[in-house]
C-alpha cells in the first residue's frame, strides 16, 4: 500500500479537521422530486460515495424558483425543504464525510419551462451565446438584494438541515458568474462597470452567508467559493480577473476556493502563449485558502501529481459515479480493483437511474456518449484512460 499525500488530513482555516484531501464533486443527477424535495434514490446515491472521500460536495441545490436549472434539481428555496434536506446531511455524514449544500441560481443559463414559466433572470438582458438560449430579463435593483438574501436564506437552511458547509457555485457560467462576466453583466449601476464593481455581487453574498454563518452556526461551519477561472466569452473574464478576485477572496473568512474546470492541468484558453497550467498561476495566488482541483482526475498516481503541485484537495467526478469505493480501495491497497469502466450491468448497483443516465448522455464531452443501453445486459465499453 502507497503513502498517498491525498490520503493525508487537513486542517482547514476555520480549525476543522477533514479527514482525507478527496473531495466528491458537485453533480447533478437530476434525481430529486419535481418540487426539488430529495428523494430516497438521491440519498442512497449520495451515501454510497460518502464513506471514503473528506468532503461530498452535493450536487448544486437552487435558492429561489427562478434560479432553478435542471429538471430533477434539488431545492433549497423554503423552508419545507429542511426536513428532506436534513436526512441528505445525515446520510452523508453518517459515513464519515463533511456534507457541503452547493447552492446557486441558474441565471440566464435555464429556460421557463424549467422554471415552470418564470422568465430567467440575469444581470442584464443578454442572451447566452448558446444556441436556443433564452434572453433573460434584467434583475432590478431590489431584486439583486433579494436574490443576495435568497442566497442568504438558502445557507440558513443548510445549517438548520445539519450541513457541514455550503459551497457558492459561482463557476460554469451561472449567476454568480454572471455578475462578475463583462459579457452578462453590461449594468451601470453600483452592480456592473468596472471588474472591482462586477465583483461587488458575489462578494456581497459572500459577506451575508458569512452573516448568516455567525448568527446561527458555529464558527466549524465550512463556507467555500467555487469558480471558473476564464470564460469563453467576449468580452468574457479572463485569468486576471480571476487573480484579482482570488486575491479579495483571501481577504474573506471563507475556507476554500474551488477552481472548476475540465481538465486539472488546462492552460489558458484566452491567452494560448501562455503555457503555465492554471492551477499553478494560482496557487500562487491564493497563499491563504486551501484550494480545490478538479478535471478528469481518475487514477491514485493522477491525484498524487496534482498533490505535488502543493495543492490542498482533488475533487474527483466521473471517476466517482464509476467507483463509489475510490478511496476505500486506494486506502486498503486494493487499487487493482477500482473500476475505470462504466458497464450497464452496474447501473442499478452505482443508483445511476434512468434520467441521470439521459443527463450524461447529452453531456458534451462526456465520454459515456454511445452509451447502448437497450439492452442492459450487455457491457458498454467506455474507456477513461
Ligand atoms: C453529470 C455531471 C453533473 C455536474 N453537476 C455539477 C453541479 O451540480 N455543480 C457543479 O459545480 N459542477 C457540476 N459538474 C462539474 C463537476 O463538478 C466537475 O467539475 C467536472 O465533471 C470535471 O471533473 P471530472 O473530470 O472529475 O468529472 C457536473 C459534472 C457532471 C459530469
Amino acid at each position: 500500500m502507497k503513502n498517498y499525500q491525498f490520503l493525508n488530513p487537513i486542517i482547514l482555516p476555520n480549525g476543522v479537521q477533514i479527514k482525507n484531501r478527496v473531495v466528491l464533486a458537485p453533480m447533478t443527477e437530476q434525481m430529486a422530486f419535481q418540487d426539488g424535495t430529495v428523494s430516497l434514490e438521491e440519498i442512497n446515491y449520495m451515501q454510497q460515495r460518502a464513506g471514503g472521500v473528506g468532503l461530498l460536495i452535493t450536487p448544486v441545490a437552487y435558492i429561489n424558483k427562478e434560479g432553478k436549472g435542471f429538471e430533477g434539481q434539488l431545492g433549497v428555496d423554503d423552508d419545507h425543504k429542511i426536513a428532506g434536506l436534513s436526512k441528505l446531511a445525515f446520510a452523508i455524514k453518517s459515513r464519515g464525510a463533511k456534507a457541503i449544500l452547493q447552492i446557486f441560481s441558474a441565471g440566464r443559463m435555464t429556460n421557463s419551462h424549467i422554471t415552470r414559466g418564470l422568465k430567467p433572470v440575469s444581470a442584464s438582458a443578454i442572451a447566452a451565446p448558446r444556441n436556443g438560449a433564452e434572453c433573460p430579463r434584467e434583475l432590478s435593483q431590489d431584486e439583486v438584494v433579494n436574490t443576495i438574501k435568497d442566497f442568504a436564506e438558502a445557507t440558513r437552511r443548510a445549517i438548520a438541515a445539519g450541513f457541514d458547509g455550503i459551497e457558492l457555485h459561482g463557476a460554469n457560467t451561472y449567476l454568480l458568474q454572471q455578475f462578475v462576466s463583462p459579457h452578462s453583466n453590461r449594468r451601470t449601476d453600483q452592480w456592473g462597470g468596472s471588474l472591482e464593481k462586477r465583483l461587488f455581487f458575489p462578494m456581497t453574498v459572500i459577506n451575508e452567508v458569512l452573516k448568516v454563518k455567525e448568527k446561527f452556526a458555529t464558527p466549524e461551519f465550512i463556507v467555500g467559493y467555487r469558480l471558473s477561472p476564464e470564460e469563453m466569452e467576449e468580452p468574457g473574464i479572463s485569468l486576471d480577473d480571476t487573480k484579482y478576485f482570488i486575491d479579495k477572496l483571501q481577504q474573506t473568512d471563507i475556507d476554500y476556493i474551488h477552481v472548476s474546470m475540465g481538465n486539472v492541468w488546462r492552460t489558458s484558453m484566452r491567452d494560448q502563449s501562455d503555457s503555465v497550467p492554471i492551477i499553478k498561476q494560482l496557487r500562487k495566488v491564493s497563499s491563504k485558502k486551501p484550494l480545490i482541483a478538479v478535471g478528469s482526475i481518475r487514477t491514485p498516481e493522477q491525484a498524487e501529481d496534482v498533490m505535488n503541485s502543493e495543492i490542498d484537495f482533488i475533487a474527483l467526478g466521473h471517476q466517482l459515479i464509476i467507483e463509489p469505493n475510490w478511496v476505500e480501495k486506494v486506502a486498503s491497497g486494493q487499487e487493482d480493483s477500482i473500476r475505470y469502466q462504466l458497464h450497464a450491468a452496474d447501473l442499478d448497483d452505482l443508483g445511476v437511474k434512468p434520467p441521470f443516465l439521459e443527463f450524461i448522455r447529452d453531456m458534451p464531452g462526456f465520454d459515456i456518449l454511445g452509451l447502448d443501453y437497450a439492452d442492459n445486459r450487455e457491457i458498454v465499453k467506455v474507456t477513461y484512460l
